[in-house]
């Protein structure tokens, strides 16, 4: 069954990129410029947000909820329930919104979150996001008189002293109005947009293991789960790039928005990726799949009947190497390869690192040692050395892979310029 796309979605992008793959929870409380929330929501998906609005409960006397998943396409919290909502928004896990905003905000919600209470969806979506580190904006809206109020600037002043970025308020007719939709939305994309700097650029990226088949139900392969390769997808993509992901079995699920060639085997993969260079010419290509490097001479057409193998013998034989077939179809692409040792020193790592590099003619190598703890396969974080064509090596200690890869785009950034 296809998968139902609420028809208000049909406007994300089309005023730009700047936003996309940003996840922004939208808290609404309760001022009148809650009306100006599906305009600033709608602007934020025009600009490639996903956006999802959570309630204060007197939210609801100025707007109904149904106006806000009109406007985003996404159901609208109103509540918390055992689903724990406001940790599944802006709790530490990797789904977790890029950004809280609230607006409006009320007098009332400012002091509350300033004092660290939460008894509303609002605040307590707002507190969670604190623990976790997420970036907040509030947009207060209120009379002047209530904006007046030192507690509140206090409470104001507090929270700028927490890092807590306030747009607006614009102090006319004698209230402190709610920040133009425009405002709200340039202050967002200056604060979490991507960069521009990929801009129809092309990658080709492969991502994930190989497998070779035994016999029709058995496999080997590695323990990649092709995250870091779906990462380098993600950000390359967020940041303008027209990306093809040639996927071989990954559990990490392919990012939105890429075009997604998925393939089991090694000789599947350069098929794919023979094909891709035959109609497309590429700026980069990045090898990150972690291909099975051999695969059996004769597999099997049945499967091997375990009640009378007693022991099996099998001869295997190397796959064909992804790389080579890059260079022999374009020379021009920025070539960047990964390279998994085990257990090795430093040094060794980027010996052997340069080497490889040296010999597949690519511009540039990652090396990783996938047997310290928290370094490659099935890691959500990574380590890694990168090695140039001119044997500078640039450490890239250990971090999450998602800001590995934009560390990673920003070193073949200043090095494409120069090729
Ligand atoms: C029609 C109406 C408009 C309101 N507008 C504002 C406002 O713009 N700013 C504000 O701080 N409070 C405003 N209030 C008062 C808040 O709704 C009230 O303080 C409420 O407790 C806020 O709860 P919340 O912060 O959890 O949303 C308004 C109330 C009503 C009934």
């Amino acid at each position: 069954m296809r998968k139902a796309t609420h028809p208000s979605r049909d406007i994300i992008e089309s005023q730009g990129v700047e936003l996309r793959g940003k996840f922004i929870v939208h808290c609404i409380t309760g001022s009148v410029a809650a009306v100006q929330s599906p305009e600033i929501a709608r602007l934020l998906m025009r600009h490639g947000a996903e956006v999802v609005a959570v309630f204060s409960e007197a939210a609801h006397i100025i707007i109904h909820p149904y106006l806000m998943e009109w406007a985003t396409g996404n159901s609208v919290i109103t509540e918390l329930t055992g689903a724990i909502e406001h940790v599944a928004l802006a709790g530490e896990h990797e789904e977790k919104a890029d950004l809280i905003l609230v607006a409006p905000a009320t007098a009332n919600t400012i002091s509350k979150i300033a004092m660290g209470v939460d008894d509303t969806p609002v605040t307590s979506t707002v507190t969670t996001a604190f623990g976790t580190g997420i970036p907040i904006m509030i947009v207060p809206a209120m009379h002047a008189s209530m904006y007046n109020h030192p507690i509140v600037r206090e409470n104001i002043k507090k929270l700028e002293d927490l890092g807590v970025v306030f747009i607006g308020p614009r102090l006319e007719e004698g209230k402190a109005k709610i920040a133009t939709t425009k405002e709200v939305v340039s202050a967002i994309i200056q604060k979490i947009g991507a960069k521009h700097d990929l801009d129809k650029k092309q990658f080709l990226i492969t991502a994930g293991p190989t497998i070779e088949y035994i016999d029709p139900v058995r496999i080997v392969t590695s323990k990649s789960s092709g995250r870091m390769g779906v990462e380098l997808a993600k950000a390359a993509y967020a940041r303008g790039a027209k990306v093809t992901l040639v996927y071989g079995r990954g559990s990490v699920p392919p990012p939105e928005g890429v075009k997604v060639i998925p393939v089991e085997t090694t000789q599947e993969m350069v098929d794919a990726v023979v094909a891709e260079l035959e109609t497309t010419k590429f700026d980069v290509a990045i090898a990150a799949a972690a291909v099975a490097d051999w695969t059996p001479k004769q597999p099997r057409k049945e499967k091997v009947p375990t009640e009378k193998t007693a022991t099996l013998s099998i001869t295997f034989q190397p796959t064909p190497k992804v790389v080579d077939s890059i260079k022999k179809k374009q020379k021009t692409p920025f070539l960047v390869l990964f390279k998994a040792e085990h257990q090795v020193s430093d040094d060794e790592l980027i010996t052997r690192a340069y080497a490889r590099l040296k010999t597949a003619k690519a511009d540039l190598i990652l090396a990783n040692d996938v047997g310290r703890k928290g370094v490659g396969f099935d890691t959500e974080t990574n380590e890694l050395f990168a090695i140039d064509e001119a044997k500078e090596i640039i450490h890239i200690p250990k971090t999450s892979k998602k800001k590995i890869a934009h560390l990673i785009l920003d070193i073949i950034l200043k090095r494409i310029g120069k090729k």
